[in-house]
């Protein structure tokens, strides 16, 4: 392949990435909180049963923020049900996900694990089959500091200070047919308009996201924004996103350019937002909160995959065996983050552990990382500053992604792809410059070369790779780094130049250090 030329300049930035936009998720789902999370009994368990080789990497991951108990779930969820004594919560049926809920785990213990994990906490309150009243609850019990009935509720639980929940989703995917009480725009965007008064009443202090389309490819989608936004705009501080990136047709080069559909949607969602400012003549700015993004469609259309008979409590499902391809993909989702941190200040993985998770466990057993916890955890650790523009001229291949919404085949266009996807970050404190780059073309070595202006002295920090000859490779509880980064060695700097050969089917990250 001929040289793919980058260039960016020191002084041209995209924006600073925001601290929410590393975050994940932990839904009650099958055995992402029991047997994920929380496995009282476990060896590694503490007193309050939070799994320590979890949190282990967990820390190693370092998500920011997470979102909590739903997804769907929380369209059915009563928060009543999961605090006070653990023996007098109810056991109930979980529509969502066609099990039994035990409310073993509830938001305290939540509360508790993020505190533990230093992560920060974000709740999503049920706007499905209960509305503002019950969210404002839930805010009063969780942040008011004391004196009131729900506040000294929390206080007799056991938890004297105020949790302090900043952010807040008002409810999940409200226009999707799956969900429990789906609404119209207009039915919701006034339901989550009340919610949000009465909430930030109770505590000014807190950020609201409304709930977007439930994906790009909704018949809803658009409409739905512009309707939404119009009635919550001015009590709203986020609206949301969420895509799940398939490979139904085996076709890879398709499924490796399908992250580019996610700078698309920002693009898209951003317009809409700005159209509604716009019309009221206002200067406010709609941020975005890409709050479920991963890989997921082997678990997503085959039932027995979602769903054990029985109403089974905690059952194995949406366990997502995560390859190497799935890996790039992924990191490709990290890059379009990345080159959209201007709007996009929150966003969360979907999910944490075993629940098309990064962290697999066994329960009773060990705990590993599947092939996408390597990019997430250079995406959070490394991908933090400034995120710069770049010019990048790289050829270009077509491909046709099948992006279904349902059980139909949806064919979608993708003309130009460019083999190379990329984002560049600066960390002015830290004196790095650090890359992230994937090379689509599953046969050819990408020649890239880098001129960084108004750099000086470039030097490798580190330099990793991920790829596998065998683009179908897993990690297993019996082989579990069998996918895992190795270093890059075909990096070289000169002054404010790197060269660097990129190997097929490849997730790059090049961390340099600048003088000056
Ligand atoms: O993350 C799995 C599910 O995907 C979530 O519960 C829902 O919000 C989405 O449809």
């Amino acid at each position: 392949m001929r040289n793919v030329d980058v260039r960016l300049h020191r002084d041209f930035a995209i924006g600073t990435t925001h601290p929410r936009l590393f975050g994940a998720f932990i839904e009650h789902l099958g055995r992402c909180v029991y047997g994920g999370i929380f496995e009282p009994g476990h060896k590694t368990a503490d007193a309050k049963g939070f799994r320590q080789d979890v949190l282990e990497l967990v820390r190693e991951l370092a998500p920011t923020i997470m979102r909590y108990p739903g997804g769907n779930f929380v369209s059915g969820y009563n928060w009543e049900d999961g605090v006070g004594p653990v023996a007098n919560r109810p056991r109930r049926l979980d529509l969502a996900w066609m099990s039994t809920e035990t409310n073993e785990f509830g938001t305290n213990e939540f509360i508790d694990w993020c505190r533990v994990a230093g992560i920060e906490p974000m709740l999503a309150v049920n706007l499905g089959t209960r509305n503002g009243d019950a969210a404002r609850n839930m805010l009063e019990y969780c942040n008011h500091p004391g004196g009131t009935a729900l506040s000294d509720l929390r206080r007799s639980h056991g938890w004297e200070k105020p949790h302090g929940v900043k952010f807040w989703c008002l409810g999940n995917e409200m226009d999707g047919p799956w969900q429990m009480e789906a609404k119209t725009a207009t039915e919701y965007g006034r339901i989550a308009l009340e919610a949000a008064k009465m909430m930030r009443w109770i505590d000014p202090s807190i950020e609201l996201a409304a709930c977007g389309s439930s994906g790009r490819r909704m018949p809803t989608f658009g409409a739905w924004e512009e309707t939404v936004l119009d009635h919550t705009f001015d009590q709203v501080e986020y609206i949301s996103l969420h895509t799940y990136l398939n490979n139904y047709d085996a076709d890879t080069p398709a499924f490796l350019a399908s992250c580019d559909l996610m700078d698309s949607f920002i693009d898209e969602v951003v317009a809409i937002a700005d159209s509604v400012a716009a019309r009221r003549r206002s200067a406010k700015r709609i941020m975005l909160s890409f709050d479920e993004w991963n890989v997921w469609y082997r678990t997503r259309r085959n039932r027995a995959a979602r769903v054990k008979e029985g109403w089974p409590v905690a059952p194995p499902i949406l366990e997502e065996i995560y390859n190497v391809e799935d890996a790039l993909a992924f990191g490709g989702c990290c890059i379009s983050l990345l080159n959209h941190a201007d709007r996009v200040t929150a966003a969360c993985l979907a999910q944490l552990v075993n629940v098309i998770a990064p962290i697999m466990t066994e329960t009773g057993g060990p705990a590993w990382r599947q092939t996408i916890f390597h990019p997430f955890a250079h995406f959070s650790r490394m991908g933090r500053g400034r995120v710069l523009r770049t010019q990048i001229d790289s050829p270009t291949y077509a491909a046709r992604y099948n992006d279904p919404n349902g059980p139909r085949d949806e064919f979608f266009a993708m003309p130009e792809v460019p083999y190379l996807k990329l984002a560049a970050v600066h960390d002015p404190d830290g004196h790095t410059l650090t890359l992230f780059a994937l090379n689509r073309s599953l046969t050819e070595p990408l020649p890239l070369r880098l001129q960084a202006a108004g750099f000086n002295g470039l030097a490798i920090k580190q330099a990793l790779q991920l790829c596998d000859a065998d683009l179908k490779a897993v990690n297993t509880r019996q082989n579990p780094d069998r996918v895992a980064p190795t270093r890059l060695a075909a990096a070289r700097t000169n002054g404010a130049a790197l060269e660097a050969e990129l190997a097929p089917a490849s997730w790059n990250v090049i961390q340099m250090t600048t003088a000056g």
